[in-house]
């Protein structure tokens, strides 16, 4: 039987997560950009540094999927930073879910986005939030599962290049 358990990130996975961050973005979104913008973007964005900050920050969330003693996704929550207009003080973001490739499909994204949205309800955020790459209409079929709908647009950038994001709120 095949397990795949949750549980919180711990510091020490901070390099583990860094490596399965950039493996994971680079599957799913690699071919969009320019080699040097996606560069500069991992750099930054899915550095060693950059995850242990985050480990160390006790308003942010973050969760693994683990099995046999390795990584294979992961997901992680907090204040809501997306230019929402007029966002309201405690709202709460979804900011990043990701699997390994070859364990899409079998419900551990769904459960780990369960325990996000949990937690940052436990933690008092409302509304909740999440942005969302126009055409991953994947992701947008799994987050409308789970009542969150369209209420925004905004540009994310990776290097220098700008991807067309939605905004989607749960009600
Ligand atoms: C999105 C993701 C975390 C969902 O986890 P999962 O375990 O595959 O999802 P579940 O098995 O719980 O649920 C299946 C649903 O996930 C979504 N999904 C499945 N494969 C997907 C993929 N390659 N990309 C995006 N969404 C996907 C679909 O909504 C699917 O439902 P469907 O059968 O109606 O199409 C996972 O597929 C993934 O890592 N995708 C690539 C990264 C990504 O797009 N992250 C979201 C960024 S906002």
């Amino acid at each position: 039987m095949t397990t795949v358990a949750l549980r919180p990130a711990a510091p020490s996975d901070a390099a583990a997560l860094a490596a399965l961050g950039h493996q994971t973005f680079t599957q799913t979104f690699g071919h969009l950009y320019r080699p040097e913008d996606l560069a500069a973007f991992l750099a930054d964005s899915y550095s060693v540094p950059w995850h242990e900050t985050l480990l160390a920050d006790p308003s942010r969330l973050t969760w693994v999927a683990g099995h046999d003693g390795e990584l294979v996704g992961f997901g992680i929550a907090g204040s809501c930073k997306l230019p929402v207009p007029g966002r309201e003080p405690r709202a709460g973001e979804i900011q990043r879910l990701y699997l390994r490739a070859e364990w899409h499909g079998r419900g551990i994204g769904s459960r780990l986005l369960e325990r996000l949205l949990l937690e940052l309800q436990q933690r008092g955020h409302a509304p909740l939030y999440v942005g969302v790459w126009s055409e991953n209409f994947g992701a947008q079929r799994l987050y409308a599962r789970y009542g969150f709908t369209r209420v925004g647009d905004y540009f994310f950038p990776v290097g220098e290049h700008r991807d067309h994001e939605f905004i989607l709120r749960r009600s």
